[in-house]
């Protein structure tokens, strides 16, 4: 992935991030994230590239932009595969809480999954136990081998999962474990980034959206993590949706390479909402504001931040429409 593509792209997300961060609280993912989604679709083709969205925001006849198979880029750059969540966290936003993002990957053409919007059962963790675990093993055996590789007694340990009722029963496996248990509200890319950065966060287990768990994969993949995950179609239309995106078998055990199948991935984020990697968007006097972003590289594991002043004519109001 060439570094003028990474910066190009981060500049994308700050906008998006800028754009949607106006929404912030306001009760309003739907704006919110139409903000972001048209900052990214506006900017992408002119990235030097010939790029396909191959996780966007859905399928052609329900998404008007970003939607899979669109192709994206000045088409006079390398082929490359594009995953993008312009805002992860839309009720996030809406609510005013922390850690939404917007997001893209990217990687050399047909080394990202074509995930289709269905959740995911996922374990990701960082490098030191990356490589030691599976999804197949039932969760205390998992809790098991965690806790004496990283030499960390359980009561020790944390564990991040996203607050649903379908969680319960993993939930109360985690409570009898006897490990601390991080209840996240919503937007599992960043759960699973933290069980791989400096946090308290040693895994981030459950199921959550199956696009998010490709962008994940590849932060995880940029950060020397692991991600596994398995697909879980809700019934046989969903079923079919898998197979007819290419997944022989949905219900397989679905690796780190089958997810990102390349060593030479891209993924960048800027923060819309304040969050423990990455700040939120802030708006500064003098029409000036504030974004942080990161950006992360497979190929040498690198991961900069970067802290950006924009001068632009910034309203902190929402756009004239919203008011209507
Ligand atoms: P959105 O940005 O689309 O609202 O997704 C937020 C999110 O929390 C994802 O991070 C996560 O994978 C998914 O929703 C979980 O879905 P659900 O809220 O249905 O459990």
């Amino acid at each position: 992935m060439e570094h003028h593509i990474a910066l190009e792209l981060v500049r994308i997300t700050e906008k998006a991030a800028l754009d949607s961060a106006r929404w912030t609280g306001r009760g309003d993912k739907n704006s919110a994230d139409q903000a972001a989604t048209t900052a990214i679709r506006s900017r992408l083709n002119s990235v030097a590239m010939d790029g396909t969205v191959v996780i966007g925001e859905g399928e052609m006849d329900e998404a008007p932009m970003l939607y899979i198979g669109e192709k994206v880029g000045n088409r006079r750059g390398p082929k490359i595969d594009i995953a993008v969540d312009p805002l992860e966290g839309t009720e996030t936003v809406a609510a005013g809480l922390n850690d939404a993002i917007s997001v893209i990957a990217a990687a050399p053409e047909g080394n990202l999954l074509h995930a289709p919007d269905i959740y995911m059962e996922k374990l990701a963790v960082g490098p030191a136990l990356a490589g030691h675990l599976s999804l197949n093993d039932p969760i205390e055996t998992t809790l098991a081998k965690a806790s004496s590789i990283l030499n960390k007694p359980l009561s020790d340990m944390t564990i991040s999962i996203l607050d649903r009722e379908r969680h319960q029963e993993q939930i109360a496996a985690l409570r009898n474990a006897g490990v601390r248990i991080k209840l996240l509200s919503h937007g599992d890319v960043m759960g699973a980034i933290d069980a791989a950065s400096d946090s308290d966060v040693d895994m981030y287990i459950g199921s959550g959206g199956a696009p998010e768990g490709v962008l994940a994969a590849a932060a995880l993949k940029c950060m020397g993590g692991e991600m596994q995950g398995r697909l879980l179609p809700d019934g046989i239309e969903e079923f079919e949706r898998c197979k007819r995106m290419g997944i022989e078998d949905p219900r397989r055990l679905l690796t780190m390479e089958d997810m990102v199948g390349h060593d030479n991935v891209l993924f960048v984020a800027s923060g819309v909402t304040p969050g423990e990697l990455l700040n939120g968007v802030r708006y500064l006097p003098n029409q000036k504001a504030e974004t942080h972003s990161v950006i992360m590289h497979s190929q040498n594991q690198t991961i900069s931040f970067l802290r950006t002043i924009h001068k632009m004519p910034i309203s902190r109001e929402i756009p004239a429409e919203a008011a209507m």
